[in-house]
């Protein structure tokens, strides 16, 4: 059995159904960029760091049965996960494969498009991620990514600075790990540096207010992502207790709100 690789937020069940709840709120946004990169029926995508899956079997859907979505993941136990699915509704146009997208060598000119959301802020080279990418590309196939380009920003209100602590923290481990929380900002001329033409860049923002899904996932978020925080040193216990003190506070609070971390949706086509 393949030794588990764990990204920053880890893979297990709560991640597990985090990342579910997260696409049920964020599907949407997907679907719009899928319809914007000319992504549909008979083509085969590449969904990166596909984790369990959820948007492969969207895509899936999308290209039909004459097409194939091929998700690629670090995390066995997400793959697992997703090939379990694939087999349990008896889905035919479906692969994945455990691996690094930076390394595993997909094949050049392979793919009609690929699509990776919140994927590269959590690599190391992200380059050299999107090299990789855009060489598994035929010539005219399309790299749609969503990802933050500005995490920090994130706000709540009213202000808190528990919030702000909180979301300090956060930054800290995930760079820690290698990773960039604002890489959407620098994607678009690192997809030109890598032979891929910019065709679209959007910025995404969201409100969230209490008793929506928009408030709710950062609170799955939150809930999975600080306890180890705390437990690893880069969190007071005290500080979040203050935290979720002033969250139950936000809950209950008319006119309280979320706005989530900018997001930038950036497709690049080919050369
Ligand atoms: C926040 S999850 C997003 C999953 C999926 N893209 C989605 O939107 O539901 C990030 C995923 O990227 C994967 N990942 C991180 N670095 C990777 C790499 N170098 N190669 C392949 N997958 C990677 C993680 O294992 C994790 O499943």
């Amino acid at each position: 059995m393949a030794e588990e690789r764990e990204y920053v937020l880890g893979t297990g069940d709560d991640e597990l159904a985090r990342l579910g709840f997260q696409h049920a709120v964020w599907g949407g946004y997907a679907a719009e960029a899928w319809e914007a990169a000319g992504f549909g029926p008979g083509q085969r995508i590449l969904d990166v760091g596909c984790g369990p899956g959820y948007a492969s079997f969207d895509l899936a859907r999308l290209v039909g049965r004459a097409g194939h979505v091929h998700g690629i993941d670090l995390s066995a136990r997400f793959i697992g996960h997703l090939r379990g699915a694939i087999e349990a509704r008896g889905v035919g146009n479906m692969s994945a494969e455990v691996g690094d997208l930076v390394t595993a060598g997909l094949a050049a000119d392979s793919f009609d498009g690929a699509y990776a959301r919140w994927v590269l802020c959590f690599v190391p080279d992200p380059e050299a991620a999107v090299r990789a990418v855009a060489r598994a590309l035929r010539p005219g196939g399309a790299f749609v990514v969503q990802d933050y380009s500005q995490y920090s920003a994130v706000q709540i209100a009213p202000e808190h600075p528990s919030f702000h602590r909180a979301v300090a923290a956060v930054v800290e481990a995930w760079r820690g790990r290698g990773g960039d929380p604002h890489v959407g900002a620098a994607l678009p001329a690192m997809m030109e540096r890598c032979g891929l033409e910019v065709t679209r860049i959007r910025p995404i923002s969201r409100v969230g207010r209490p008793g929506t899904a928009m408030w709710k996932w950062p609170r799955t978020f939150f809930d999975n992502f600080l306890p180890g925080l705390v437990e690893g040193g880069l969190l007071g216990a005290e500080e979040l207790a203050e935290f979720d003190a002033r969250w139950a506070e936000w809950e209950r609070l008319p006119g309280a709100f979320f706005v989530s971390p900018p997001m930038l949706e950036v497709v690049g086509t080919k050369r």
